[in-house]
């Protein structure tokens, strides 16, 4: 870990968009899967980096709704590094006191991934370190579509009443409704755009965008980015 005596303002949510793992390849004439290989690694390194700088919450974005649309070879590979993710990185995951947890629409990813995400995510429900949320088959205007069927049910339920629909309560049929909206936003490889990624949440969010790409993306990066953030000044549109 680089000196982090100096950084003040340590978000308290950090999201990032963990792109560039197919061009980390391509540059090496490695097939893509490597890419998503390594970027599994830059995932243990980040969150590490987070717990030791005491940020609370990160989001990893790691499959989105769209990306279902890739070819089913690349699809399968990344399902199955997610399993392997899961069964060796959990009792990492324990001794450094990290909580797991995931977003997305869960029930869409393959059996064996879903009964190991699960185990993961109950045997380090005590923690009480970073909790990491993983976005998987995560999409934003899916979860908004999600949220509002979960108000109407509320409503006609007769557990609502549709005159006390507000932000906040609307916020509380969204998937992350146990979390704070992210401060900080990461995007590798300098792409400038959403992606369709927590977009409900991110109205206030600050961003950092970096060339790298996702496996090169190192603690100094994350580093970078915590000194960039505590520089901004946030003023919520006041002045
Ligand atoms: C990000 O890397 C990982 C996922 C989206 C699963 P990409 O696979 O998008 O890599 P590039 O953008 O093609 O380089
Ligand atoms: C966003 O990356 C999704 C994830 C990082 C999981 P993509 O590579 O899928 O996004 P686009 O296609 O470049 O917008
Ligand atoms: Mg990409």
């Amino acid at each position: 870990m680089p000196p982090t005596e100096d950084l003040k303002n340590v978000p308290r949510h950090i999201a990032i968009i963990m792109d560039g793992n197919g061009r980390w390849a391509k540059e090496r004439g490695l097939p893509r899967t490597e890419g998503h290989r390594q970027g599994a690694e830059t995932v243990r390194r980040v969150s590490e980096g987070c717990n030791e700088l005491g940020v609370e919450f990160l989001t990893l974005y790691a499959f989105s709704s769209e990306n279902w649309k890739r070819p089913k070879r690349e699809v399968d590979a990344l399902m199955k590094l997610l399993e392997l993710f899961l069964r060796q990185k959990t009792p990492e995951m324990q001794e450094q006191n990290i909580r797991l947890q995931a977003i997305g629409r869960l029930h869409d990813l393959p059996e064996s991934c879903q009964a190991q995400l699960h185990r993961s995510i109950e045997s380090t429900s005590q923690n009480t370190g970073l909790t990491l949320i993983l976005a998987l088959s995560y999409g934003g205007r899916e979860e908004i579509v999600d949220g509002v069927k979960s108000l109407i049910e509320s409503v006609e339920r007769g557990h609502l009443d549709k005159g006390m629909i507000d932000i906040d309560v609307f916020g509380k049929h969204l998937y992350t409704r146990y979390y704070p909206d992210p401060d900080l936003l990461i995007r590798t490889s300098g792409e400038m755009r959403l992606s369709n990624f927590l977009l409900w949440q991110l109205s206030y969010t600050e961003f950092f965008i970096t060339e790298k790409f996702w496996p090169d993306f190192g603690k100094d990066d994350l580093v970078e980015a915590v000194r960039a953030y505590g520089k901004r000044h946030r003023r919520f549109g006041a002045v």
